[in-house]
């Protein structure tokens, strides 16, 4: 037996799938990035001998098996019930490999001709791993997949020959190969930073109104996965101070119960004095590094992180805050594609172009949540005349309105309202 061999199974849809770089492909380069062999039937020649014989002794010359596994159960062994997929899984446990298995998942769109007409055979084998008590994974981008191997990899135990400090090298991994230890690769490999699941900034104390707000997104939430199977993404719009950020931290601590796995909050500095925005690929980062992924295979361009994002949020009941967005193309990347998920964008403008996308417009609060929210926050303000009260909450609405027309990131659309009447507000509000 040689050192380091894994041997790849993988249906026959994975080798083609998805177009550019194959799932099989991208399980290759996960285990060659591991310092491994990879070993794969598609690169032999044709073998004169028993098909089923040769199978079963390249599988059991490997020292870890490795399943990739989509909606094909594939060609049959001659004389046998089993397709050749099958097989190798078979031969990979009757030599005691640790398994890693790796399955498309239910919610990726494959092409009709990449599935089987008739699905019983493959829906079998796949329970089959499932059921196997075998480490399984499901994954739905190539660049998920090359992350979920390559981390099962490292963290499958190493002989004293193996190389345990700098990645699995090509150490042997013998001493896991009859004593199941591999059921370890459900932790979190060493190298992998702790992820963060919740991040939301504390609820305004003494939040006020906004019920039609929420009563609509709250709507949207209950309906979510019924509508088309397009993520739920509300985009609360308005002038600078009018309460975009607070609503949307709010509504979150309102229906976290509704996104048990994760609710993260992310500020993209559209606005903020004296830095830049945050560009896409900044706020991937972080986003990814949240997930825990380790920032040393983080893939390099934009496109490869927005991939590894959405995999990795893929079915996750998540909530995501992306707080001062530029623009439509400033958040487009960040979007998961699972409708397990809601996205709630803050911009300061009219973020028409997003697909799919609510507006939520906010306007300064009515007078009388105004007055609430002022008596609130100034108590002692309740033994003042009322109409002084309302007086000074209505100059403060307006100079909001008025003072954003000299602000950066406003348009026109985010001045509601007319300009205050009164020759001694106008004074005021400039
Ligand atoms: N409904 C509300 N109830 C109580 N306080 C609120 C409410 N809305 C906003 N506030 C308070 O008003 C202040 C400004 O609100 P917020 O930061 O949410 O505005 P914003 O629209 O996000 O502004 P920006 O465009 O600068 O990001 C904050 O201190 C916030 O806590
Ligand atoms: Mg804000």
């Amino acid at each position: 037996m040689k050192a380091g061999q894994v041997f790849v199974s993988h249906t026959s849809d994975m080798a083609v799938f998805p177009q550019g770089r194959s799932s099989v492909q991208a399980a290759l380069d996960a285990v060659a990035r591991a310092g491994m062999a990879p070993v794969e039937m598609r690169y032999f020649a044709a073998w004169d001998g028993q098909p089923a014989d040769y199978c079963r002794q390249r599988v059991g010359g490997c020292e870890i098996y490795v399943a990739v596994v989509g909606f094909r159960y594939g060609s049959m062994v001659p004389g046998e019930t089993v397709s050749f997929t099958e097989l190798e899984f078979k031969a990979a446990s009757a030599a005691g490999l640790p398994r890693l298995v790796f399955l498309l998942d239910e919610t990726v769109d494959l092409p009709p001709d990449l599935t089987d007409a008739e699905p019983a055979a493959v829906e079998g084998f796949r329970q089959r791993l499932r059921e196997a008590g075998l480490i399984v994974r499901t994954f739905t981008s190539d660049a998920g997949l090359e992350l979920e191997v390559f981390h099962a990899l490292a963290a499958l135990p190493r002989t004293a020959s193996g190389d345990p400090a700098g990645g699995p090298g090509a150490g042997h991994f013998g001493e896991s190969r009859h004593s199941g230890t591999f059921t370890q690769i459900s932790q979190p490999p060493q190298s992998t930073p702790l992820a963060v699941r919740y991040s939301l900034p504390p609820d305004t104390a003494g939040f006020t109104g906004r019920d039609e707000e929420l009563r609509l997104i709250a709507a949207a939430v209950t309906d979510a996965g019924e509508a088309d199977g397009a993520v739920a993404i509300h985009v609360i719009g308005g002038m600078p101070g009018v309460g975009k950020s607070a609503l949307a931290v709010h509504i979150a601590h309102q229906l976290q119960g509704r996104f048990p796995d994760r609710q993260l909050f992310i500020d993209l500095h559209a606005h903020t004095p004296g830095q830049d925005p945050m560009p896409p690929k900044t706020a991937l980062a972080g986003l990814l590094a949240a997930v825990g992924v380790d920032a040393r295979y983080l893939p390099k361009g934009l496109e490869g992180r927005t991939d590894l994002w959405r995999d990795r949020m893929a079915g996750q009941r998540a909530l995501l805050v992306l707080d001062n967005a530029a623009s439509s193309a400033h958040v487009a990347p960040l979007l998961p594609a699972s409708d397990s998920c809601l996205v709630l964008v803050t911009s300061r403008r009219h973020l028409g172009d997003l697909p799919g996308a609510v507006p939520i417009p906010l306007d300064v609060l009515p007078p009388d949540q105004a007055q609430a929210m002022f008596l609130r926050l100034a108590p002692r303000a309740a033994t003042a005349p009322a109409l002084a009260v309302a007086e000074l909450v209505q100059l403060a609405g307006d100079t909001c309105r008025w003072r954003s027309r000299c602000l950066p990131g406003c348009t026109p659309g985010t001045l509601p309202g007319p300009w205050p009447t009164s020759p001694a507000r106008q004074e005021r509000a400039c």
